[in-house]
C-alpha cells in the first residue's frame, strides 16, 4: 500500500509523516506523532475516548483519517494546559472528582473545551446531552458534569 507524506499541525507543531491513507488520525496522532494523551478504545466512534479538536470542532479521531486533517489545527490534550497552569477544564475535573481511571478524561476533556469554546452559553440541558456522547466506565457521569458545568462558568468568565 503506497504512503503519501502529509503535515499535521499539533497543538502549534508541524509533524511531517508519512501515511497510508487508511490510516486513522488517532493512530496517526499517537504512533507517528508519538502524542499518546489521545486514548482509544473501542475504535469506531462510540466511546469518544479519542476525542481531539480539529479546526473548531471536537471529533472522534478513529473515524477521520489522517490525511483528512492535514494542513488543520489539531489540538490534543497534550496542548490543553499553558506551561504549568492547567486549563480551566482541567482544573474542575481535579477539583470535582470527575476521574478515576482516567482513561475517558483526555476526550472528555476536548470534547467540552471544543464545545464550550464554540457556544461559551450552551444550555445546561444540551451540555448534559453533548457529554452523553462519550463512554466512562468508572465515575457514574454526575461527577464529569460538575466539572464541565463549573469550567463553563470559569470560561465564561474570561
Ligand atoms: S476510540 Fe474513537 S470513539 Fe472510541
Ligand atoms: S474515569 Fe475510568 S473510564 Fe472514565
Amino acid at each position: 500500500m503506497s504512503k503519501t507524506e502529509i503535515t499535521l499541525n499539533i497543538n502549534g507543531r508541524d509533524h511531517c509523516i508519512c501515511v497510508e491513507a487508511r490510516r486513522t488520525l488517532a493512530d496517526a496522532i499517537r504512533e507517528e506523532c508519538g502524542q499518546t494523551g489521545t486514548h482509544i478504545g473501542c475504535e469506531h466512534g462510540v466511546c469518544g475516548a479519542c476525542t481531539v479538536i480539529v479546526g473548531n470542532e471536537p471529533v472522534r479521531s478513529c473515524l477521520m483519517f489522517a490525511v483528512q486533517a492535514a494542513g488543520k489545527n489539531i489540538r490534543t490534550i497534550e496542548g490543553l494546559a499553558d506551561g504549568d497552569e492547567m486549563h480551566p477544564m482541567q482544573r474542575a475535573f481535579m477539583e470535582h472528582h470527575g476521574l478515576q481511571c482516567g482513561f475517558c478524561t483526555p476526550g472528555f476533556l476536548m470534547l467540552a473545551v471544543g464545545v464550550l469554546e464554540r457556544e461559551p452559553d450552551i444550555s445546561d440541558e444540551d451540555l448534559v446531552d453533548v457529554l452523553s456522547s462519550n463512554l466512562c466506565r468508572c465515575t457514574g457521569y454526575q461527577n464529569i458534569i460538575k466539572a464541565v458545568r463549573a469550567a463553563a462558568k470559569d470560561m465564561r468568565a474570561l
